[in-house]
């Protein structure tokens, strides 16, 4: 039975397959609208969530299949019941699942069970999802990812694990900033690999980079004190000033105005964000396919 636990569980071919699905079905998506009929995706949310939540349900509706979306707690998941026997239950009813986790070694478990096909809808970990339909969004704007230098902006989290996880697929230029204090926690635990950097120094992260990306300085579930070490981070017009003249500017979003971006460059149009969260729907859709 196949999963979508983390990219670093694929190799370049297979995720060069569902990007190629996902430029078809988004290109002409009536070829794929009774792919999934009879179908139902679960979705269990521990986690707020509203691209996710949303581009999953629509993704899965336009292909004909049937969505249930449970929370967590009115379903009691590893309280009222075990999450085995929550994920039990399920596999006798529903045909593939997404789960929105904080721990990533129970989804990683679940997946092992081996009852149902399960998708990552963002752990404490990984965003795998995310990062797969990331690598559409850049090769719509760019071109081929292996010439184009990113630059990362923020902090050590669940997206950029999944970022560092493509670049060692596809040995693009990763420029890594994380604030001193970030990066002294963290170094030890990011892979060392070719064409991958880091270092605490915007200018010099940032400088020809083709794409600038950021995200949340907490992530859900984490403690709010942890924002002081960012505040000389920001992504906004200045820092893009540096990278190179037609760089694009990335968020997973929710976005935090005039935290981690400023308003300003958030609306510009150097930022490809709506277009990014529209992407999550296609690729998706192509990793939904690929399982069932
Ligand atoms: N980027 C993302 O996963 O958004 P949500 O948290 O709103 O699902
Ligand atoms: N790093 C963020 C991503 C949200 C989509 C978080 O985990 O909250």
């Amino acid at each position: 039975m196949k999963h979508f636990i983390d990219i670093a569980d694929f190799n370049l071919k297979q995720l060069d397959a569902i990007i190629r699905k996902a430029k078809k079905i988004k290109k002409n998506p009536k070829e794929f609208s009774k792919k999934c009929n009879n179908k139902t995706l679960g979705m269990i949310f521990q986690k707020e969530s509203t691209r996710t939540r949303v581009s999953f349900n629509t993704g899965f509706s336009k292909m004909g299949g049937h969505c249930i979306e449970l929370n967590a707690s009115s379903i009691g998941f590893g309280r009222r019941e075990s999450h085995e026997d929550v994920i039990r239950t399920l596999s006798q009813y529903i045909d593939i699942l997404m789960i929105r986790n904080d721990d990533h070694d129970i989804i990683k478990y679940l997946s092992s069970l081996n009852v149902l096909p399960i998708i990552n809808g963002l752990s404490d970990y990984s965003h795998p999802c995310q990062i797969l339909s990331d690598l559409l969004t850049l090769s719509e704007k760019l071109g081929k990812i292996k010439k184009q230098k990113i630059c990362w902006i923020g902090d050590y989290n669940n997206v950029l694990r999944s970022l560092i996880e493509l670049q060692c697929m596809y040995n693009f230029k990763l420029e890594v900033v994380l604030p001193k204090e970030i990066l002294r926690k963290n170094i030890s635990k990011i892979i060392k690999n070719k064409n991958l950097n880091v270092t605490n120094i915007i200018h010099d992260g940032v400088k020809n980079a083709n794409c600038v990306m950021t995200d949340a300085w907490v992530s859900m579930g984490e403690n709010n004190s942890k924002k002081r070490h960012f505040k000389n981070y920001q992504v906004n017009k200045d820092v893009m000033k540096n990278a190179s003249k037609d760089a694009i500017f990335m968020h997973c979003l929710p976005a935090h105005r005039d935290e981690e971006v400023s308003s300003e460059l958030l609306d510009s149009k150097q930022s490809v964000v709506w277009e990014q969260a529209q992407n999550r729907m296609f690729v998706q859709q192509a990793i939904i396919l690929n399982l069932l």
